[in-house]
């Protein structure tokens, strides 16, 4: 009896949210407090999935695991398997809708799983397209930044159609990450931004085009070293967010609560309409004070995550 595994951690975007799928860049983070693992089983019969959404065979398996079960049928399919004997366990501690990559990650590792339990390597080309096909039902029209972070230990430069950049911070950053407790639908914000574009053509390319210069000088305050720089960023980031009206007043409270509490700045993080909020603290103690505040103040959840310059 055969059994293979395989792991993703999730994804935090710091800067550039919703402008990358317009071809502006931003600036992702890998998250690894929160991750999937996906385990393969032979199992005789059609091919099973285990999860806490459905657990039953992939051809009954209800419309909003379809990003899934095609992934998995064309992992099969790139690995030459048939479409049978198998139990795929997914298990996930990445909550899902709160802008951390929750169904990518989840691609990810199940892609990996299966590469595994066939034997074989994987070239990265092969993540991406795969992990692809299951992002296009999840966001619509995904800008690739989500799986191109969740298979990277480093922050990224992403544009899209550009080759990847990796970004090496000159100094520590301490963040904070809390949710608001209301999911968010990354396909219907993005849906709702690409009408606005249509809309108001000028107004809103321009919004994007100032994001795209926020990004890169927030990519300029990781190399050299400047909080306060990255804060300002983050909170000018924001406002262009909530003029494209994917911020909501749940996050806002959050936002605007860690800001008077000390944060250098804070935005939402991912597709918005619900999800999660990134801070930025002012060192590790003050990271450690506004988790604390923040779930005092009723964020769903909160994590403290630090971004370490490189040991020479
Ligand atoms: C979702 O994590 C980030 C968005 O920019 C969509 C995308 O890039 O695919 C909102």
């Amino acid at each position: 009896v055969q059994t293979a595994s395989g792991v993703a951690h999730s994804k935090l975007i710091l800067i550039g949210d919703h402008a990358v799928v317009h071809g502006q860049p931003a600036i992702s983070l890998p998250f690894p407090l929160v991750g999937a693992e996906a385990t393969i089983d032979y199992v005789p019969g059609s091919v099973k999935i285990d999860s806490t959404l459905y657990h039953g065979p992939i051809e009954s398996a209800p419309e909003s695991l379809n990003g899934i079960t095609s992934c998995i049928r064309a992992t099969l399919e790139h690995l030459d398997m048939p479409c049978e004997d198998l139990l795929v366990q997914i298990k996930s501690s990445i909550p899902p809708g709160k802008g951390l990559g929750s169904s990518a990650s989840v691609a990810v590792a199940v892609i990996r799983s299966l590469f595994a339990y066939a034997g074989q390597d994987y070239a990265m080309e092969d993540i991406l397209r795969l992990a692809d096909i299951s992002e296009k039902h999840a966001h619509g029209e995904p800008s690739g930044i989500d799986t191109l972070t969740i298979t990277s230990e480093l922050p990224i430069w992403y544009k899209k159609e550009a080759p990847t950049d990796l970004i090496e911070p000159k100094g520590d950053f301490h963040f904070i990450v809390a949710d608001s407790g209301r999911m968010g639908d990354t396909r219907q914000a993005v849906e709702s931004v690409s009408h606005l574009i249509r809309t108001a053509p000028k107004r809103i390319q321009s919004k994007l085009e100032r994001m795209g210069e926020l990004t890169h000088r927030a990519r300029t305050a990781l190399e050299t070293a400047s909080k306060h720089l990255l804060g300002q960023m983050l909170n000018e980031a924001q406002k262009e967010l909530e003029a494209l009206g994917v911020s909501d007043a749940g996050l806002n409270r959050l936002i605007y609560f860690a800001r008077q509490e000390g944060a250098l700045g804070a935005k939402l993080t991912g597709a918005g309409n619900g999800g999660c909020v990134i801070a930025l603290a002012q060192n590790e103690v003050h990271s450690k004070q506004l988790c604390e505040k923040l779930k005092r103040f009723g964020a769903h959840a909160v994590w403290s995550f630090a971004l370490r310059k490189k040991k020479d």
